[in-house]
């Protein structure tokens, strides 16, 4: 969570939350001529994830701690060094890394925002503007925002989706990363329907999820033919008691259960993991 520190006092160090994303549902509409896809997706994220902190230095380095570290090695094009170098940013910046990579959850995007927004605290300067943000990547506008929102185009069309009921969610990676061009280049289809152009009001968890219901990952069967494990990870979601629906989240691995309880969340995630002791699995609050 962000500190109370000013962002002008020399020895300040600003931590953001980089919280995983997760796509509730996801249609590919199109492709662009530069191979980009057009997207329809249902966005919202989870009170797990990732933490940036940056600490005013004379020259820009980053250190990688936490559960998911040696996932992640240092290069010189990580994501928070990019968007680093777009704030001109000369900092220590620590990332404590405890979401799994490559899974569909934006992580390495999550990362990114969280850089920019610690970068702009510290230093008291604007963010950077929104074309220099989609080009860090397409899931980095959606993770800068922060909040549940409809994202259309190729992740650069961003409208709130205000009110979504309450609701907890079970995230489950199997331990496979999954590379989002392969997927992308695997669809059967790539001109799929769009979701329906009004979404919302969900004034109940029930009409929530069935309309969800009606909606895809239209990135699940690609993704499932590559790492047919995702499969089994649906199954022992939608095996849970209290579990109103399952799907993938983004190019895969990592699938999310929804439940209307926490306790019944936890139990999920207890079961799974005991199940699945290799398996990275998180109980979260919905983050609407
Ligand atoms: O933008 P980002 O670097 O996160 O995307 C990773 C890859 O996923 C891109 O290089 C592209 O191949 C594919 N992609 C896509 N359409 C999108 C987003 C990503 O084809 N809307």
């Amino acid at each position: 969570m962000a500190t109370d520190l000013p962002p002008t006092f020399p020895d300040c160090t600003v931590t953001e939350f980089a919280p995983a994303k997760i796509n509730l549902t996801l249609h590919v509409t199109g492709q662009r001529a530069d191979g980009y896809h057009l997207l329809d997706s249902l966005v919202v994220f989870a009170d797990v994830g990732d933490r940036v902190t940056v600490r005013a230095a004379k020259a820009l380095a980053l250190t990688i701690t936490g559960p998911q570290a040696a996932a992640l090695p240092v290069t010189d094009d990580n994501l928070v060094l990019r968007a680093a170098r777009l704030m001109q940013g000369h900092a220590a910046i620590t990332l404590e890394k405890a979401l799994p990579v490559s899974s569909g959850i934006g992580g390495g995007s999550a990362d990114a925002a969280a850089t920019l927004r610690a970068l702009a605290r510290l230093m008291d300067l604007p963010l950077p503007e929104d074309s220099a943000v989609l080009r860090l990547g397409a899931d980095v506008p959606v993770c800068l925002l922060g909040r549940a929102v409809r994202m259309q185009g190729v992740g650069e069309r961003l409208t709130p989706v205000p009110d979504l009921p309450q609701a907890w969610l079970v995230l489950v990676n199997p331990g496979v990363a999954v590379a989002t061009p392969e997927v992308f280049r695997r669809l059967a289809s790539k001109d799929n329907p769009a979701m329906p152009p009004q979404i919302s009001p969900f004034p109940t968890l029930e009409g929530f999820v069935a309309c969800l219901q009606t909606m895809r990952n239209d990135m699940e069967d690609a993704a499932t033919a590559i790492a047919p494990v995702i499969g089994a990870v649906r199954s022992a979601l939608s095996a849970q008691p209290g579990c109103l629906l399952s799907r993938m989240s983004g190019s895969g691995a990592t699938c999310f259960g929804l439940f209307a309880a926490q306790d019944s969340a936890r139990a999920a995630a207890r079961a799974i993991q005991s199940a699945q002791p290799r398996w990275w699995v998180a109980p979260a609050r919905m983050l609407s």
